[in-house]
């Protein structure tokens, strides 16, 4: 019996989310210490391919004929692979398992690397060898069937697992970064990010001045953001983080469990804090200036509510 085992990150929007989604720069940086998996067991003696959804304790039957919602996802991923490679896969020999340290629904990218996790483990089953570009427009189609019309920043930096600056429709741009330390805080609130990114839609159209400028100028932050980044100014850059926590309260995403953590980390010492994702609900990150104080600011985050934290540090891959 042959086993592939492969995984995915979690990831945090730095900057620029909501704003990307009408094609503003924004960052975002992996988390990989958090991770989604996927594990094929591959084995002739397999006549019934099963899915087992760890996390959940369920098994399906890859052969039943109407696939539970569960697994519409899996079904999907599947005919992707396929429609895209001209490659069908095969009907036994085979089992898949998968399961997630990533919390749900919480702004850190779990369905994108679920999906990720999932498209490696079968093109590597198929043998079949993607471009990096063809590889993330397969997991653009995955994250279009969860969140309707995504920018494509979670799926791309989960793919590439690296730092990025990145535009709607533009070539995407690697981050060198400088050495920073940040806490993630979860408010244990998940949220679905179509409908956070619609209610925001909704509001755009009725009041598209305001939301255009609020938009541009969290541009302009993720613009300036990388420079911040890359010249490992950790000052600057909490500033650059409270000023989009701004603007992302002013467009209506925030919600008192975030602004409450973001005021326990500020109050401990954080120099910069704000929600990261779609809002609402969902996870914050705050920076501070080392792993103490991460460990500190981490344990004030829980003291003050959060469902759990986690401290992740941002270095360049070189
Ligand atoms: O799925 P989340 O919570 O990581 O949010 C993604 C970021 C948004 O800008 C809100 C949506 C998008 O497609 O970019």
């Amino acid at each position: 019996m042959d086993v592939i085992q492969v995984s995915a990150p979690a990831k945090i929007i730095l900057f620029g989310e909501h704003s990307v989604v009408y094609g503003h720069p924004a960052i975002a940086i992996p988390v990989s210490d958090i991770r989604a998996y996927t594990e094929l067991q591959i084995d002739n003696k397999i006549q019934h391919p099963t899915i087992y959804l760890k996390d959940y304790g369920k098994q399906f039957y890859y052969h039943d004929k109407v696939s539970p919602e569960e697994i519409n996802h899996i079904i999907h991923a599947f005919d992707c692979v396929q429609s895209k490679t001209g490659i069908m896969i095969p009907q036994n020999g085979w089992q898949l398992k998968i399961w997630s340290e990533i919390p749900i629904a919480r702004g850190m990218g779990s369905s994108a690397a679920v999906s990720v996790a999932l498209l490696k483990v079968m093109l590597q089953f198929l043998k079949i060898n993607l471009a990096q570009s063809e590889f993330i427009d397969l997991s653009y189609e995955l994250e279009k069937f969860h969140h309707g019309r995504p920018s494509g920043i979670d799926n791309t930096v989960i793919s590439l697992e690296k730092p990025i600056f990145f535009q709607k429709e533009k070539e995407i741009q690697y981050i060198e970064p400088a050495k920073f330390y940040f806490v993630i805080g979860d408010t244990g609130i998940g949220k679905k990010t179509s409908q956070v990114v619609n209610e925001v839609a909704n509001r755009y159209t009725e009041n598209s001045d305001m939301y255009g400028k609020i938009f541009k100028s969290i541009g302009d932050i993720a613009v300036h953001g990388l420079d911040v980044l890359q010249s490992g100014d950790t000052q600057r850059l909490g500033e650059l983080m409270n000023e989009n926590q701004s603007l992302l309260s002013e467009i209506g995403v925030s919600s008192p469990e975030l602004d409450n953590l973001i005021n326990v980390a500020r109050k401990n010492g954080a120099i910069g804090a704000k929600l990261c994702g779609a809002g609402k609900g969902g996870c914050m990150v705050a920076l501070v200036n080392s792993k103490q104080e991460g460990e500190f600011v981490s344990n004030k985050l829980i003291e003050g509510g959060a469902k759990r934290s986690f401290l992740t540090v941002l270095k360049s891959g070189k």
